[in-house]
């Protein structure tokens, strides 16, 4: 590598160098410093560069695209090479924010090794700069952490273990829970993980694990003492026809929005008030004039052709 591609500061985006790039030491530095973390998914280029140009610290290119993407009742069903697609489109549109992507169920669920062949993809086939796996999968991390593939942990509520919990359901809410999470997040941050998403769990507990960790976290239903937050796109948005869920505060109606654009649009192509003159490209005045006036030429013959 030439140190010469890199100019300004070493983690200036190489892209544009006037970009600090966030890189998971920078998420460090900021739960240090006190500086909250913000967080958002995001699934395709447009969404991404929005996401981005508003200054989000780290865009989580979720599995959840499985539910609100395409319309699938739980995350179970998206494949590794459907993650690829929707991480490379916001590879794309990310100048700024920290790209993760997250590991589809299964992909990581067999051997360690199997693990990190398929974490390797996402970096090299996607330009992922983390990827996020769920639960205590503490010798993976290690060894996505030994590969040199930053690693963001996920542990509460995840959902790629529906089957098992049964339904999505709040988690660590008894004792034996509290402690079991608390040594969860403990030995995942000593395996390597860079970051820690919590989601689903008391306030209490998520503060807790907070203050032990010098690793960040990013919560989901965890409550304000989390180092971050982080929402599913279109839950924020009202895009995800789902019922509301208690902590998924909607900034606003886009579904509402986007309905009332749709209906207008349809009704005026139905009353042929769309295009309009101004929307319509048009010849050039002279070739338009010639072929007016070859028109008015053969008029009166078509008129003799009727007679
Ligand atoms: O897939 C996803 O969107 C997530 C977030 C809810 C953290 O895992």
């Amino acid at each position: 590598m030439s140190l010469t591609n890199f100019p300004g500061s070493a983690n200036s985006s190489p892209l544009d160098p006037s970009i600090t790039k966030v890189t998971i030491p920078a998420l460090a530095e900021m739960k240090r410093q006190g500086k909250p973390i913000s967080a958002l998914t995001a699934y395709d280029y447009a969404t991404a560069r929005l996401v981005d140009e508003a200054g989000i610290d780290l865009v989580l290119v979720g599995d959840s695209l499985a539910m609100v993407v395409m319309g699938h009742d739980n995350t179970l069903a998206v494949t590794v090479d459907e993650m690829l697609h929707h991480t490379r489109a916001v590879r794309r549109a990310v100048r700024r924010a920290l790209v993760v992507a997250d590991m589809p169920f299964g992909s990581y669920h067999g051997t360690v090794g199997g693990g990190v062949a398929n974490a390797v993809r996402f970096v090299k086939e996607a330009g992922a700069e983390a990827v996020k796996i769920e639960g205590p999968r503490v010798a993976l991390v290690q060894a996505l952490t030994e590969a040199e593939i930053p690693v963001i942990g996920h542990l509460g509520l995840t959902p790629q273990s529906v089957n098992r919990m049964g339904g999505y359901r709040v988690q660590a809410k008894t004792q034996e829970a509290v402690q079991q999470i608390k040594a969860d997040a403990k030995a995942l941050e000593g395996a390597g993980a860079g970051v820690l998403v919590l989601e689903g769990i008391p306030r209490e507990v998520a503060a807790e694990i907070t203050a032990e960790l010098t690793i960040p976290t990013i919560g989901i239903g965890a409550g304000p003492e989390c180092d971050g937050q982080i929402l599913v796109f279109h839950d924020m948005m009202n895009l995800s026809f789902a019922p509301k869920a208690k902590f998924a505060r909607r900034y606003v109606d886009a579904g509402a929005l986007f309905r009332t654009a749709i209906e207008h649009y349809r009704e005026d192509v139905e009353h042929k008030a769309f295009p309009s003159d101004e929307e319509s490209y048009h010849l050039p005045s002279a070739l338009k004039k010639e072929m007016q006036a070859e028109r008015t030429a053969v008029e009166p013959f078509k008129q003799l052709r009727k007679a």
